[in-house]
């Protein structure tokens, strides 16, 4: 520091200290290090309005690095995202990586990002990438920087064909504007799992002062280790995105039109590329939402999965351009909604899951005509998606397996099932997430949506629509009927006491034997590991001490599972009617699922009892 910076923060602190020692000694922490001038301003500007208790909860404490990397509001402070909180983590990154590959000097690292932005802090993606790759690059480790924003899925897919030690995409996907991500891939492409980042969060702590590059946003310009892999990676992809593709002379011959959302993200010109590979006209953009805009101006939330309410202008472009599909990605295009016309049916993940898992088959089959045994096929999908798969697998003889929530679980199996030879040909998790093939190890809504359009235009040419190929999959392997709700508790005690309970329901290490008057026949507890449907009783899953997690399986085919919400206050329960082909009454099947699932909120969550509150609807 030169010494009129010095005396400036001295001065600036013995007029504004706020009287609390530590607010004061992290308020000087944040002004000796930062340097971008709107954060600083925010500080100070806190600082003299006397605002003790939001400093506190700004500078205090750090946010949380996981799994998912960093998630959190962009703006000044030590709990928030900006330049400051992005070069201590990148330091922290690099302290780890280094001691973690002995050739990261060769292999490198690849930076992406998205297109938000906050004028009020002066961040951005790009420009919080940039630094990210300055704090490498000043320790020699070579960066590839992609030039422009990419879909999340391109930086995984970068890391496996680069080679690189780690990728690090610069996304908040969906989340509301005010927030920006970090989000951490390992060198197998597939997202970090733990405990690499409990220790990472060391490494960062152990490096929050700036290093002098640091701040120099100017240096993936004039550094001689910085590459831009644009143009490969975009082409590489492209190219093996059309192993996707099976049909390519129907597609180019289709009727159908399609319309695409990129939800004011990264989407467009991907999605566009990606729908020539596969020998089809150009989706129509919908031309409000097809260019980046960080205020996510025409939506009231950048999630699709919100459906019909944020797909009013997807919709309506396709009613006046008589074109019966619309696919979405959200705003980083690793997701996936679609939504077909004949009064509007917006599909949930896991009827879309259902479609792309029988299509996927369907064409795996047909490419391989000699292959009678399927032992090496998988499909995979998270505990709390629907059984739909699982129910094909049992059927047509592939293998079908669950995962723990979270795309990382699939990304990580993914790659274990493939170094022993087997192949992935369909992933998914309930919230529209979505993997076709295994080219990437994280969800992709570039590919998943020239998929789908694939699907249509072939059962266009039979006939067919999107739903009624859906209702031809339930009819042939039974109705799957989803439910999925939450309860709120605030009080982190209950909700242990209520679970501890389940565990001993009928007597010590007991769980329940009834719900909703049906016999319990499996229980999965991933919290503690056990599972009676396993001949040793223990869970195939790993075991997951940190949250709650139980599943019951009915005899009448009805499937439960009561989960906490890693973040939120929340016991999330998923119920799913499985029901087997030929039971095809919908409205009697449905009130049953409604029956049971408000039986297990009653008999094993005790809502009143616990003073638990409902969702709001
Ligand atoms: C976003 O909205 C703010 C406030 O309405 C406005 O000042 C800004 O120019 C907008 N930014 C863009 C990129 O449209
Ligand atoms: C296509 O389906 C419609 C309605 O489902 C039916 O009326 C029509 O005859 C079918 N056409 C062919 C060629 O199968």
């Amino acid at each position: 520091l030169t010494n009129n910076l010095k005396s400036d923060l001295n001065a600036n602190l013995c007029c504004h200290a706020t009287g609390d020692p530590q607010v004061d000694t992290a308020v000087y922490q944040w002004m000796t290090w930062d340097r971008n001038p709107q954060t600083r301003a925010q500080i100070e500007s806190l600082v003299k309005a006397g605002h003790v208790e939001e400093l506190r909860r700004r500078l205090c404490s750090r946010m949380s690095f996981g799994t998912a990397g960093l998630r959190a509001a962009m703006g000044a402070g030590f709990a928030r995202i900006n330049d400051l909180t992005i070069i201590q983590s990148t330091q922290g990154m690099y302290k780890y990586l280094a001691k973690f590959f002995p050739d990261l000097g060769s292999r490198g690292l690849v930076v992406g990002y998205d297109t938000r932005a906050q004028e009020t802090c002066g961040c951005s993606s790009e420009r919080l990438a940039r630094l990210t790759a300055a704090v490498m690059l000043c320790k020699d480790v070579p960066v590839y920087l992609f030039s422009t924003y990419v879909p999340t899925p391109f930086v995984p897919y970068a890391v496996k064909k680069l080679g690189a030690a780690a990728g690090i995409m610069v996304t908040a996907s969906h989340n509301p504007k005010e927030d920006n991500g970090y989000k951490v891939y390992w060198n197998n492409g597939a997202q970090i799992s733990s405990p690499h980042d409990k220790e990472i969060l060391r490494c960062i702590e152990e490096s929050v002062e700036p290093w002098p590059d640091s701040w120099n946003e100017k240096l993936p310009d004039s550094s001689a280790l910085r590459s831009d892999p644009l143009q490969e990676i975009c082409h590489l992809y492209m190219e093996e995105l059309s192993s996707l593709c099976f049909h390519r002379e129907l597609n180019s011959k289709t009727s159908l039109k399609f319309v695409h959302s990129s939800f004011h993200g990264v989407g467009h010109r991907y999605v566009q590329q990606a729908f020539k590979v596969f020998g089809f006209p150009q989706p129509i953009p919908v031309p409000e939402q097809k260019d980046p805009d960080p205020n996510f101006s025409t939506v009231s939330c950048p999630n699709p999965e919100e459906g019909e309410s944020v797909l009013e202008l997807s919709l309506q472009l396709a009613e006046k351009e008589g074109a019966r599909v619309v696919v979405a990605t959200d705003p980083d295009a690793d997701r996936l909604a679609v939504a077909e016309q004949c009064k509007w049916k917006v599909f949930t993940g896991n009827e879309l899951a259902a479609l792309l898992g029988w299509w996927m088959l369907y064409n795996w089959k047909e490419t391989h005509p000699e292959v009678t045994e399927f032992k090496k096929v998988y499909m995979l999908a998270t505990t709390v998606s629907s059984k739909i798969l699982q129910t094909i697998a049992r059927t047509e003889g592939f293998h079908f397996e669950e995962t723990l929530p979270g795309f990382k679980w699939i990304g990580n199996k993914i790659c274990d099932l493939t170094k022993m030879g087997h192949e992935v040909i369909f992933s998914f998790e309930e919230s529209i997430g979505f993997l076709c093939g295994s080219m990437v190890p994280d969800k992709d809504g570039v590919s998943a949506a020239v998929v789908v359009a694939e699907m249509a235009a072939y059962l266009e040419n039979k006939n067919l629509t999107l739903n009624q190929q859906l209702k031809n999959i339930y009819e042939t392997y039974g109705y799957h009927i989803s439910k999925t709700s939450y309860v709120i508790c605030n009080d982190p005690p209950t909700v242990k006491r209520i679970f501890s309970r389940l565990r001993n329901f009928g007597g010590e290490n007991l769980y329940p034997i009834l719900c909703g008057g049906y016999n319990i026949v499996q229980v999965r507890d991933a919290t503690t590991g056990y599972d009676n449907n396993q001949p040793d009783q223990k869970s195939v899953l790993p075991v997951t001490k940190s949250s709650q997690m139980v599943t019951f399986t009915l005899q009448n085919g009805i499937v439960a599972t009561l989960r906490t919400s890693g973040t939120e206050p929340k016991i999330k329960y998923y119920t799913e009617f499985c029901a087997p082909p030929g039971e095809s009454d919908i409205s009697s099947l449905e009130e049953e699922l409604k029956r049971v699932t408000a039986a297990l909120v009653e008999e094993f969550l005790e809502p009143d009892k616990n003073n638990l509150i409902p969702r709001s609807v």
